[in-house]
Order: C-alpha cells, then structure tokens, then sequence
C-alpha cells in the first residue's frame, strides 16, 4: 500500500525562530520547504507595487490569486524581480499581516501552499499550516519563544541585514503584530489539535531542529 506523503507543519509568532528550524529540519531530512509567510509577504509586496488599497479585497485577492512568484534555492522572485531581501522589509511583514486577516486573499493561497507537498516530504512554516492548510500532517509543532527573545533576535537578524532596528520599536511592532495573527476570526495563530508545544526562549536553534527530528523519528517508527 501507498503512505501519504510526509508533512511536518511548524507554525507560531513572528521571529520565533520557526524559520530558521523549519529549513534546518528540511535539509537534515532531504524534504521541501514551503515558508507560507512569504506567499503573504509577496501578496503585500505586490500591493504596494501596483499600489493597491489595504481596504480594496478583491484587487488583493486578485494579486494573491495571479502571484507571478518563483521559488529558486534559497532566492524568491516575483515576476522578473529577485525580492529574497525586499519581502524581509518590516513594512513588507507589517502590511502582509493586515492582508492576512482577509478571507479571500488566504483563500487564493491555498492551491499554491498544498502544491508545495512533493515527495519526499515537505516542512511547511507559517501560522496556520497545522490548523488550516495540512491538518493531516505526520507531526505538528507549535514553536513559540517569549517577545523579548523574539524581539532580541529579529534585531540582530535586521542589523545583520542592513536593516535599522531599534528594541523598542520591535517590541511594540511584534506584540501588535502578535495581537493581530492570534486575534484574526481567519486562521488565528494557535495550536493545532495534537501539536507538539515547543517553547524555544532558552533553546539554540540546533536544540530545537533536534528535538523535532525526535518526534517525527518517534511518530514514523510507529507508522
Ligand atoms: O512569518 P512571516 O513574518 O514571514 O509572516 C508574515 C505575515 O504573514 C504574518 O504577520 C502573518 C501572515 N501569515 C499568515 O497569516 N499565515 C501564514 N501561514 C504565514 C504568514
């Protein structure tokens, strides 16, 4: 008999650290990589290119529909653009997560996310891949750190970036943003039924891409 194609879904808070655990998980296991907030990320982008209203729904879900997006490696175009950087702006995350909250623009994402699912398996990252887009998956985790840690290394991330960043302005930009994801009626950042809870505030990423392995090894060997 056939098994379903393996997921393991990593979903939680900006800056938590879910990205960098989710590629490393990918890797060690040879499997794909769908980073969904990035799909957001290219919507927004996109939006404010062709300048389109925050408010005007449907010419945003048209945008997240058509999305002339390319995944390369480690590099992401949009139609003729490499915006691997570009998508990273935080006016890119803040006006993402305000599109995010829109029914039909999440609706016009979904094909493409599910597409991501290939043999020999997919690691998907973002807020609502256990909840909403693989509830099925093999294994689940909620990966999580306190605002502060998060707060800490997202400015170390923007600096290292080239980006200015100051601690208080993230501070306050990540718990808006927090209130925002968890608080949407759509696809609210929580737990997914069965999901492993992984608190990463006192934990190296290495520690963290570890004890996942652990549970997918643990859920496969009773498979
Ligand atoms: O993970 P990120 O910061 O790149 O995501 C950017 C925004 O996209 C985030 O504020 C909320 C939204 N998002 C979402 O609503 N659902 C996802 N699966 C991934 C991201």
């Amino acid at each position: 008999h056939t098994h379903p194609i393996p997921v393991i879904t990593i979903d939680g808070p900006t800056a938590s650290g879910k990205g960098t655990v989710a590629h490393r998980v990918a890797l060690q296991l040879g499997f794909h990589f769908l980073d969904s907030g990035s799909l957001y990320r290219l919507t927004a982008l996109s939006a404010l290119r062709h300048q389109a209203s925050l408010n005007d729904e449907h010419a945003l879900a048209k945008l997240a529909e058509k999305l002339p997006c390319k995944f390369v490696g480690d590099q992401v175009w949009l139609a003729n653009e490499n915006v691997t950087s570009a998508i990273r702006a935080e006016e890119v995350g803040n006006t993402a997560s305000k599109i995010a909250v829109l029914p039909t623009v999440r609706r016009a994402l979904v094909g493409l996310q599910l597409g991501f699912r290939a043999a020999p398996g997919l690691v998907a990252d973002g807020r609502d891949m256990g909840t909403v887009i693989f509830p099925q998956a093999t294994v689940k985790v909620f990966l999580t750190a306190s605002v502060e840690a998060r707060a800490y290394r997202r400015h170390k991330q923007l600096i290292d970036k080239g980006f200015p960043a100051t601690m208080e302005d993230l501070l306050k930009d990540l718990r808006e943003r927090d209130a925002r994801d968890s608080g949407r009626a759509i696809a609210p950042l929580k737990p997914a039924d069965g999901a492993y809870i992984l608190d990463t505030s006192d934990m190296t990423a290495d520690q963290a891409v570890e004890q996942v392995l652990r549970w997918y090894a643990a859920v496969k060997k009773h498979a």
